[in-house]
């Protein structure tokens, strides 16, 4: 079942999530829940705090491989690199931020077992330590020295739109009612 994303000014979203303390019958609705909500979003990453729920779990979506991880703590952090970043709670924008290039997480799996992620990289880096932050109620424009480098995204449609706008102004479209079509909401 889908779920609502909660958006920033929303409380649960500003509260250290608690630990889970037996991973039952309900916990694993609220994973798979949080999976196919991740999904529809479309999103990397969603931290159970941003369906209403604080509790420390969150799911990734990295590479085309779910990982889910619960009472998650970083280990180890490498030095920091400037990324981009945004959150399915701050829609229409993102930011850049440093974050560490390379992070070491232990975890628990969504069967109890013992995870440890090692030296993870990259997006799946990103996400590992964007998401533990939102256990903390932390949200990635904390991190930024200022919110002037907020950055607005236009919705695609509008930005396809523009672009379609530009091909066409540069005689590299026809102006052809039918290409412009696009399907209703
Ligand atoms: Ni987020």
């Amino acid at each position: 079942m889908i779920r609502p994303i909660l958006v920033v000014g929303n409380p649960v979203l500003r509260q250290k999530a608690k630990r889970v303390s037996q991973i039952d019958k309900s916990i694993q609705r609220l994973i798979d829940d949080m999976i196919e909500t991740m999904k529809a979003a479309p999103g990397v990453g969603l931290a159970a705090p941003q369906v209403g729920v604080p509790l420390r779990l969150a799911v990734i979506d990295v590479d085309d491989k779910i990982t889910v991880i619960i009472n998650p703590e970083i280990v180890k952090t490498s030095a920091e690199v400037e990324l981009d970043e945004g959150c399915l709670s701050v829609p229409g924008f993102w930011g850049r931020l440093d974050r560490a290039e390379r992070v070491s997480v232990k975890a628990l799996d969504r069967n109890g077992k013992e995870l440890r992620i090692r030296d993870a990289e990259g997006l799946f880096a990103q996400a590992l330590q964007h998401e533990i932050n939102h256990l903390d109620g932390q949200l990635y424009i904390d991190r930024m020295d200022t919110l002037d480098k907020l950055q607005r995204s236009e919705p695609l449609r509008r930005r396809e739109a523009d672009e379609r706008e530009a091909r066409r102004a540069a005689g590299l479209e026809e102006d052809d009612e039918s290409s412009t079509k696009t399907t209703p909401d």
